[in-house]
């Protein structure tokens, strides 16, 4: 991070989802470089622990963590009045929690469709809902969610039909959330990643599927990094894009130009 880029949260008080490993880890971790109190969710309590503990060594603030599910609009609310009596209400919201899942059309149960669904949209729609209402209400505030280049474009060669729809569909819940609350003063972004080395696709470490398509098709020549997510997040985040909303920002390393 540059001198720049430090400090750009200062004061902010900011919620990341899904951060126990991966890319929520790593956003926390850039917004606690950028001068945030922050706060980290995932209903993986004994991850959520380590990374809170791991985060903390480094010097920084003590984090507070709660667990919670976003897939259950119940979870959620249990877990806000937890977090407002421990951290505060928050002013920016990080929705980064969510699953991958491949399989063909033909042969995904109603099951698989419907966890994908409710996970990585429901989920984004529900902490959002809850976590932005104090931030309406102070007339301030930023939410910033992952979606994916599979919101945009659809990606090979392994099918995922539910995948690619609920990233189509934060990206358009980051729009009309934007276009409702723009007059209200918080700002709805998104980061659109390619293809990130993460656990999420590390059953295709080595294999051709990542040679020849994923690494092979982005102009890069590479896998993107969790913290080159992050960093846009900040971005996006901060007052640095105080005139962005509704925006999804690409960082695939150029994937999808081809
Ligand atoms: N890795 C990639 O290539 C890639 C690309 C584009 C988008 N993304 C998106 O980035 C986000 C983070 O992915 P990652 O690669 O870091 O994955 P990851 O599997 O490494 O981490 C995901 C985190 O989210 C948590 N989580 C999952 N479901 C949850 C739920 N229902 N409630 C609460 N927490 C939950 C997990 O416990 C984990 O800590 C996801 O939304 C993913 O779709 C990832």
């Amino acid at each position: 991070m540059t001198s720049d880029e430090a400090g750009r949260l200062k004061g902010r008080r900011v919620l990341v989802t899904g951060a126990a490993r991966g890319i929520g880890y790593a956003i926390a971790e850039a917004a606690l470089e950028a001068g945030a109190a922050v706060a980290i969710l995932d209903r993986d309590e004994a991850g959520l622990t380590e990374a809170a503990s791991s985060l903390g060594a480094k010097g920084r603030d003590p984090l507070t963590t709660v667990v919670a599910d976003v897939s259950s609009h119940e979870a959620l609310a249990g877990a806000k009045r937890e977090l407002e009596a421990r951290f505060g209400t928050v002013d920016t919201l990080i929705n980064n929690a969510g699953i991958a899942y491949n399989a063909p059309a033909e042969e995904m149960s109603v099951a698989e469709w419907d966890r994908m669904i409710q996970i990585n949209l429901s989920g984004v729609f529900y902490c959002t809902q809850l976590f932005a209402a104090p931030m309406l209400a102070a007339g301030r505030g930023a939410v910033v969610s992952i979606a994916s280049m599979s919101g945009l474009i659809v990606n090979r060669p392994q099918p995922q039909v539910a995948y690619n729809v609920a990233k189509a569909g934060v990206i358009m819940l980051t729009k009309s959330l934007a276009a409702e609350w723009a007059p209200r003063g918080v700002r709805v972004n998104a980061v659109a990643p390619g293809y990130i080395n993460t656990s999420l696709i590390q059953g295709f470490l080595g294999t051709d599927t990542m040679r020849d398509y994923w690494v092979g098709g982005t102009p890069l020549g590479r896998l993107g990094e969790p913290a080159e997510v992050a960093a846009a997040v900040v971005f996006l985040a901060s007052d640095a894009a105080s005139f962005v909303t509704g925006e999804t920002l690409v960082a695939d390393g150029g994937y999808s130009l081809w």
